[in-house]
């Protein structure tokens, strides 16, 4: 697996990697838009057999905190360790910003997802109320989950 950390030149395939792993996926030029943003930062996950991206990391470290905006990898690349990658990449360069701790949103009914960051050391701090709108189906809430990036692994 190949990591990268993403300038324009990949939004192509932050945007293609994205749409196999959420039902709502951002175009390219929102990850464009979002790059361009203070404390933004990201990284691509891809094959080093033929280059097709794995999975995309977008952060933002603001006022000494770190935020997961989104982390999703491609169905046929899941359980091979590149989410845990993508995280191991984006904790060091959030403390190179100057954060010191870690917060991400993720829905209460997934899973994988939490038992991804329960497995790295994240702890449940709080809970968004209807956070999630996936109507018509209705509204989820959010667990709030939190990282001391200081006691976490450097
Ligand atoms: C959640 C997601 C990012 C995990 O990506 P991944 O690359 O498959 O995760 P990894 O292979 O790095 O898994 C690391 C650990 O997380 C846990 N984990 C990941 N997927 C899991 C699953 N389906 N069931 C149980 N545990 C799981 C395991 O502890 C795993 O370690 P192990 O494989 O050694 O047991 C991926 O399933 C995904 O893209 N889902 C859709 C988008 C999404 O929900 N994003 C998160 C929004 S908050």
């Amino acid at each position: 697996m190949n990591l990268i950390r993403c300038t324009a030149a990949q939004c192509e395939a932050m945007a293609a990697v994205h749409a196999e792993a959420f039902p709502a996926s951002w175009r390219w030029d929102e990850f464009e838009d979002l790059l361009d943003g203070a404390g933004i930062y990201g990284f691509l996950a891809s094959s080093d057999r033929d280059g097709a991206p794995l999975g995309v990391i977008l952060c933002r470290v603001a006022a000494g905190e770190m935020e997961v905006l989104t982390i999703g990898v491609a169905h046929d690349a899941r359980r091979r360790g590149v989410a845990k990658a993508l995280i191991a990449a984006a904790l060091p360069a959030a403390r190179d910003l100057g954060a010191s701790e870690c917060f991400l949103e993720v829905a209460v009914d997934n899973d994988p997802a939490i038992a991804l960051y329960e497995g790295l050391g994240f702890r449940r701090a709080g809970l968004r109320k209807a956070y999630y709108d996936r109507r018509p189906v209705g509204f989820v809430d959010a667990l709030v989950m939190r990282l001391d990036l200081n006691a976490a692994p450097q």
